[in-house]
């Protein structure tokens, strides 16, 4: 068998590569013609994804890319990974996958299946991506091709879940529809979730992250208020999930990052202003983890405040600046907000981060490209007033941070294990 799947990017080449090892031929699509040149040469652009796990599955004739969209008449079944970001008005931006909808649709074989994976609101699949599919290839879904929505459930290196493991949400636009794409998945996947429409599969990946958007909400409030009251949440936390049922832990951190969790929930909240509806927890879920980096920002002041320093014309370093440990992703991480946020009130900033060596141009933040990590030795960390440890990355010796800096604003609870001195580490 032969796929397509448009946009290889975190969610797009792992899954192609998970296709591939089940012995199905995947031809990759995307617009970035340097991403796939670099891909067609065996070499993955995404730090926690093999070069050598790739090569394998090029050399086997397994996995080729393209930008060539013309090329979808060689498969029987197109899957979309492109993102789904939100405009600047906190809307919905599903142009992408319209985009790929238009670019498709007059290739398309009668017949074939088309599968959306990219994280949406509900109608999504059976109203707007149909609708240019059906268009622009003057076929119809359900009877001339077949069309699905199957969310990707995906844990960046987290090396204790494979892709196959995960079991796959899946709904069809027909009934036949949900079978074809129950057999496409059945390939790379064990275990295979039918539901009755596109609509619920679309829905149960916004529940999935608006919990996940609501319970990391109540314990970055939970931290504050503990906090004032003299009681560490970590510890509390710990001490919580001991409880052998009804209870899993979140924890706090100086606000939400990536691409799902700060975005995916506003996607409802605004489908549901359509059917008059409020998103009460999703709204407050937004304020509380928004307000976080201020948060932090305010404990990092009392912190220099003790030593009888001020912000303004202080030396901080922001330790993290990808959004989760032990990840190269910085797209929307609270790091750049406390760049923004210190410099602004006058501090000399830099950043220190294993895996993004320099600030690549980005829309949301193009005056900090260029910027590169600081190196990891006594000498460059002791310049500093103040480390705030943003991001838990693994690979950072916490110890040889204690040693080299007077003062840490932890918001991870990285030191917790480390001895320090009175007064050295400020939770955050
Ligand atoms: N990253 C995650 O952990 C994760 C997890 C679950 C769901 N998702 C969802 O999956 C979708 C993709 O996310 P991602 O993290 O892989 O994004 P990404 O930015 O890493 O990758 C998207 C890729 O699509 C390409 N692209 C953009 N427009 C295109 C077009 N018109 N045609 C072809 N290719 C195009 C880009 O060049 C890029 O390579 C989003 O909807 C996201 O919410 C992401």
């Amino acid at each position: 068998m032969k796929i397509a799947i448009v946009g290889l990017g975190y969610v797009g080449l792992p899954l192609s590569l998970q296709f591939a090892r089940s012995n199905t031929h995947v031809l990759g699509l995307d617009i970035d013609a340097a991403k796939v040149d670099a891909l067609k040469a065996g070499r993955s652009y995404i730090r926690h994804i093999d070069s050598a796990a790739l090569a394998e599955q090029v050399h086997a004739g397994r996995f080729d890319a393209s930008t060539d969209f013309s090329r979808v008449k060689e498969v029987e079944a197109v899957i979309i990974c492109v993102p789904t970001p939100l405009n600047k008005n906190r809307e919905p931006d599903i142009s992408y996958i319209l985009k790929t909808g238009r670019s498709i649709a007059p290739h398309l074989q009668k017949g074939a299946l088309v599968v959306l994976e990219s994280t949406t609101y509900p109608g999504t699949t059976d109203e707007d991506l149909r609708s240019v599919l059906e268009s622009g290839s003057g076929m119809k879904a359900g009877a001339d091709f077949h069309l699905a929505y199957s969310p990707e459930r995906e844990d960046p290196a987290n090396p204790d879940i494979k892709a196959a493991d995960i079991p796959k949400v899946v709904g069809g636009y027909t009934p036949v529809c949900l079978e074809r794409a129950k057999t496409l998945y059945g390939r790379a996947v064990k275990t295979i979730v039918p539901v009755s429409s596109c609509r619920v599969a679309e829905a149960a990946k916004l529940l999935e992250n608006i919990f996940r958007s609501v319970n990391i909400a109540l314990v970055n409030e939970l931290k504050v208020i503990y906090q004032a009251m003299g009681i560490d949440i970590w510890e509390v936390i710990q001490a919580a999930k001991t409880k052998p049922f009804g209870f899993m832990p979140f924890y706090p951190g100086p606000g939400l990052g990536g691409h799902c969790i700060p975005i995916d929930p506003f996607y409802l909240t605004w489908k549901a202003r359509e059917y008059s509806q409020n998103t009460r927890f999703i709204e407050l879920a937004g304020q509380i983890n928004t307000a976080m980096p201020q948060y932090v920002v305010n404990r990092a002041v009392e912190a220099l405040n003790a030593r009888r320093k001020s912000v303004n014309g202080s030396q901080i370093l922001i330790l993290g600046l990808a959004y989760k440990p032990n990840v190269d992703d910085e797209r929307e991480s609270p790091s750049y907000v406390l760049l923004e946020l210190l410099k602004e009130r006058g501090a000399d900033v830099a950043y220190y981060d294993p895996y993004v060596p320099v600030i690549r141009p980005t829309r949301e933040h193009p005056h900090w490209a260029g910027l590169r990590s600081v190196s990891w030795d006594r000498q460059s960390f002791s310049q500093f007033d103040l480390v705030i440890v943003a991001t838990n990355h693994q690979a950072v010796n916490y110890q040889e941070l204690a040693d080299w800096v007077p003062c840490i604003v932890d918001t991870r609870n990285a030191l917790e294990a480390i001895p320090t001195h009175p007064g050295q580490v400020w939770k955050a």
